[in-house]
């Protein structure tokens, strides 16, 4: 059913610059696909954003955001609105040719809105509060604050909803950055106190739905309800997830203020700027509001900021990015825009805001955008257009330096656009359809991190452990979010560490006729964070318990019998159903009952390239025979095979070579 690919043909090579007005294609609905950049006309004098402009369409680019840090500008003082500066932007840049994303001001809230509000700061976990004077200083649960909102919003929308040069929305920048999703304020507690009682109705639904009797920590009333921080000892773990689940609410809360205002006032498509390995709200929540979503993707930063990894594979990826992270957040984000999704910001160079900021090998900023691009990308923006030489991030490149020189990624860029308008197919084709879905589950990872059990237990990690090794078996992937319905077009699915299966997705598995793979951990808490009786995993077709579970701490492994290990959490399970794998010391790890198999155990990678291999050959799934060669990975189009060398040596792929950084496709 899928068919192993043709032999490679010519790499196809792009000219430089001065690609203009035929980069980008057009796809759905007059939208186009292409590059673009990110560009704060406030920060430069006016008789600059001509040329820039300019100089924006020379390299091929066809998309500006702007705007999205503006308040200050657009609202010098409370009421006082000066539109002339923007109105005069907009029409340089559409003048231009350039189509404009405009952001909504909100993450920014200038100095003055504090006079007027100064309970909207958030508090932090220790119940500080944080101060102004960098960004995103609101509390999400703020009622003035998001009055105050509203309010910005709803003048831009009217102001700007249906100008010719506006092509999109932006709302906000990237929620929950900097940690910003849950807050520990006085206004977090009186709308957790109302989002409770909407929940529970009463008091005694909810001491009996938290096991409140345990400890004497019953309530007579919602008023006696804290918040789960300055404890003694650890909060209930169901109080603990309920106020997870309310902080993920208010930013969906947050976001639909705005949208709903926008969708008032304009018709143009809206977007939201989410950013990588950010789980503490429900993206998929948010993104039901959204028509696009974008992300914001760092390659170097995140390796060096948010990736378990050895030091070896830090070092071997300095230059280049974890061959894996940023393709996995594109198929996250592709689900979660139900399709439609950009990199809102992709890095052009060094950034500012790393342990360690190196500089991209010579071409990784052309390879991180065709890698979005051969996962069906709309649009890539490069963050910024000009590095700023003053304030916060004055040591963060963009594709201009401070003194408006060309910096290296401006022919990189360049040389994209020029490769698009060579074959405009080629950036537009989308997504091909995927022989296996990952479901990813944004409530899993509160409910982990409230109770890890081991402090290695993550649930970002476990699943990101499953996408690299589909990744190096040569596989497109698609994630879904944990209520799907329907996974018929999947021959194989996997739900690693899923807490509460949803009733949907619990139907749908017992209905699919194709193989599932689930565990540890699958299916292991009551929705109330509690353990179910009858005992998890109750997965349908399959005569399994899961007994007791053990956390395991570093450099604890247990080998398996067929190779490879188990490490960070072994489950003892009892049941008729048949054991396929076991430790060396004849520990039950992988179980089958019909199509649907269950993991009892962390796998290391090893033992998932085996498991998964044989999974996939029963699935009917051509896989490769062994897998990628570390830094070598591919992505199908429905009409291209893409090649992508993230390694630092030149590596070879069906007898061809791929320099470092190279990029090479080939017709299916
Ligand atoms: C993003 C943010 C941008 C800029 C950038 C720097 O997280 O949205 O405004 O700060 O990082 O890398």
């Amino acid at each position: 059913m899928h068919r192993p690919d043709p032999p490679p043909g010519r790499e196809a090579r792009g000219g430089g610059a001065g690609a203009g007005a035929g980069a980008a294609r057009r796809g759905r609905a007059g939208m186009i696909r292409g590059l673009g950049v990110c560009y704060y006309p406030e920060h430069w004098p006016e008789a600059l954003w001509a040329e820039d402009a300019r100089r924006m369409r020379a390299a091929g680019l066809s998309w500006v955001r702007i705007g999205e840090f503006a308040w200050s500008r657009l609202e010098p003082a409370p009421g006082a609105l000066d539109w002339g500066w923007l109105d005069r932007a907009i029409d340089t840049l559409g003048a231009a040719g350039l189509r404009v994303v405009l952001g909504t001001p909100t993450a920014t809230p200038p100095r003055w809105m504090l006079t007027r509000h100064p309970d909207m700061l958030p508090a932090d976990r220790e119940g500080r509060v944080r101060g102004f004077g960098s960004r995103r200083h609101y509390d999400f649960a703020h009622p003035g604050y998001r009055a105050e909102c509203a309010r910005i919003v709803e003048l831009l929308a009217r102001r700007y909803g249906r100008h010719p040069y506006l092509a999109a929305w932006q709302t906000d920048n990237e929620y929950g950055c900097h940690d910003t999703t849950l807050s520990w304020s006085a206004a977090a507690l009186a709308a957790f106190r109302d989002w409770l009682a909407r929940r529970y109705q009463n008091p005694q639904a909810l001491n009996r739905a938290w096991g409140n009797v345990f400890w004497s920590m019953e309530v007579a009333g919602f008023e006696e309800i804290g918040l789960p921080n300055l404890t003694v000892t650890e909060p209930n773990p169901a109080h603990a997830l309920a106020f997870r689940r309310f902080a993920s609410d208010m930013v969906t809360e947050f976001n639909r203020l705005q949208a709903a205002i926008l969708r008032r006032h304009s018709d143009r498509p809206i977007a939201h700027n989410f950013m990588g390995r950010i789980t503490d709200f429900d993206h998929f929540a948010v993104g039901r509001d959204l028509d696009i979503a974008g992300w914001d993707s760092y390659p170097l930063g995140f390796l060096s900021d948010r990736l378990e990894a050895t030091e070896a594979h830090r070092r071997r990826f300095l230059r280049q990015g974890d061959p894996d992270f940023q393709a996995f957040h594109h198929d996250l984000y592709r689900a979660v825009g139900r399709g439609r999704w950009w990199v809102m910001e992709q890095q052009p160079g060094p950034v500012n805001w790393a342990p360690w900021n190196p500089a991209p090998l010579p071409g990784m900023a052309r390879l991180w955008a065709w890698e979005a691009f051969a996962h069906g990308a709309e649009a890539v923006l490069y963050f910024r257009w000009r590095q700023a030489p003053f304030a916060q991030e004055q040591m963060h490149a963009g594709l201009l330096r401070p003194d408006s020189a060309p910096a290296p990624a401006l022919a990189e860029a360049a040389q994209v656009a020029a490769e698009i308008a060579a074959d405009p197919a080629l950036a537009a084709a989308g997504a091909a359809p995927a022989p296996v879905a990952l479901v990813f589950d944004y409530a899993s990872a509160w409910a982990w991190e409230v109770e890890p059990q081991g402090r290695d237990f993550d649930y970002f990690r476990l699943v990101f452990a499953f996408y690299r090794a589909l990744r190096r078996l040569g596989l497109n992937i698609d994630i879904l979010p944990p209520d799907t319905a329907d996974l018929s077009p999947w021959p194989l699915v996997l739900a690693p560490g899923v807490a509460t299966l949803s009733a949907p997705l619990k139907a749908a598995l017992a209905r699919h006729r194709g193989l599932a793979l689930l565990g540890p951990r699958t299916n292991a808490k009551t929705a109330e964070m509690a353990i179910p009786v009858p005992l998890p995993p109750a997965l349908p077709g399959l005569d399994l318990v899961v007994a007791r579970v053990e956390s395991l701490p570093p450099g604890v492994t247990h080998a398996l019998a067929r190779g490879g290990a188990v490490a960070h959490w072994l489950e003892h399970v009892e049941g008729a159903a048949e054991v396929v794998e076991r430790t060396a010391e004849g520990w039950p790890v992988l179980l089958r009952g019909g199509g649907m198999h269950y993991l009892a155990a962390w796998p290391d990678e090893a033992a998932l390239l085996r498991i998964l291999g044989s999974l996939l050959a029963a699935a009917g799934v051509a896989a490769l025979p062994a897998p990628l060669p570390d830094g070598l990975r591919l992505r199908r189009t429905p009409a291209h095979l893409f090649a992508f060398n993230y390694a630092p040596e030149p590596l070879s792929w069906q007898g061809e070579t791929l320099p470092p950084a190279g990029v090479r496709w080939w017709p299916r």
